[in-house]
């Protein structure tokens, strides 16, 4: 496995998946077991981000979790290298907010711009991979994805001015100017940690990641690129949206006949693994997973 990324001329070679939080919201479904374990029709919900990382050609990746699930992560991806990735965990003690990623992961990170993604957040849809390119593209500043919603103040929010222009952002507006949210989908240059090292506390008593956008955004750094209607994004917060997701990808998946965020799938179809290696991976599933593998093996 090479270390440098897929995508020629790209500064990033990393990526933070952030699986932790206390899932509360979830209880008591995840009394047990951490959320982005959870099935999402046919997969466990973290293969959707970990999917959106490996289509960016990103192979080194930090999964930070909390201690007590840290284990069942390494259980079920291992060191990466059976999808042609590398994989490092990482506990996060508390959930003290998702901006703490790049304090646990500073030695991971070691200067170098990274990619988070937010174990929770599933993409899909025409054209992510060209707007990965635009953001893969830039090595100053941040970008990250607009995405409009019935209900912004479950998110952070950017509100544009007329010209389409980023003019401020907020995490959970009581009564938010803009329908845009902010996805669980971020590009940040080097500077990040140093940044995170800053942050204080919000009221809620977490480093939110919305702080770090505003400083990029004050510093006219902050790129936002906008997810049409066309798209899905869709998180997986609420028993309903965990149950909407579900419906989606089983809907989607039985029309076309191709899986959704299928990581050995992705592997092979990005050149990291080669079709005898799937078709290994695919003989460890007696069950039509398998057979779905076997099949993209076979057709090439
Ligand atoms: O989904 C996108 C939204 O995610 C953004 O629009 C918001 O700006 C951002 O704050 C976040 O909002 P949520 O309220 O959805 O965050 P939540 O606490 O649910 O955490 C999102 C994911 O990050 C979840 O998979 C758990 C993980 N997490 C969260 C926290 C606070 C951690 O791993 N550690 C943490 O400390």
């Amino acid at each position: 496995m090479t270390d440098s990324a897929t995508v020629p001329g790209s500064p990033f070679r990393k990526a933070i998946l952030m699986a932790g939080g206390s899932g509360s919201r979830l209880h008591p479904m995840t009394r047990v077991i951490n959320k982005q374990l959870l099935p999402v029709y046919d997969k466990p919900l973290v293969y959707y981000p970990l999917s959106v990382i490996m289509l960016a050609g990103i192979r080194q990746v930090l999964v930070i979790s909390s201690n007590r699930d840290v284990p069942a992560f390494r259980e079920l991806l291992g060191d990466g290298s059976q999808w042609g990735m590398r994989f490092e965990y990482a506990v996060q003690q508390e959930p003290r907010g998702i901006a703490e990623a790049f304090l646990v992961g500073e030695e991971f990170i070691a200067g170098e711009p990274v990619v988070l993604v937010l174990g929770d957040n599933i993409f899909y849809g025409q054209g992510l991979r060209e707007k990965l390119l635009v953001a893969l593209g830039r090595d100053i500043g941040a970008t990250v994805f607009a995405y409009p919603v019935r209900d912004p103040q479950r998110y952070g929010v950017v509100e544009f001015d007329e010209q389409g222009r980023a003019i401020a952002v907020w995490e959970k507006p009581r009564h938010s100017r803009s329908r845009y949210a902010i996805t669980g989908l971020y590009f940040y240059d080097a500077q990040v940690t140093a940044l995170a090292r800053q942050l204080k506390p919000s009221l809620r008593g977490e480093l939110e990641i919305t702080d770090i956008n505003r400083w990029y955004l004050e510093q006219g750094r902050l790129h936002v690129e906008r997810f049409g209607r066309g798209f899905a994004w869709l998180d997986c917060g609420t028993e309903h949206s965990l149950l909407q997701a579900a419906n989606f990808v089983e809907m989607v998946q039985e029309r076309q006949g191709f899986k959704i965020a299928c990581p050995e799938e992705v592997a092979y179809r990005m050149g990291f693994i080669d079709a005898a290696q799937l078709r290994q991976l695919a003989g460890q599933f007696r069950n039509p997973y398998g057979e779905y593998l076997t099949e993209i093996a076979e057709s090439g």
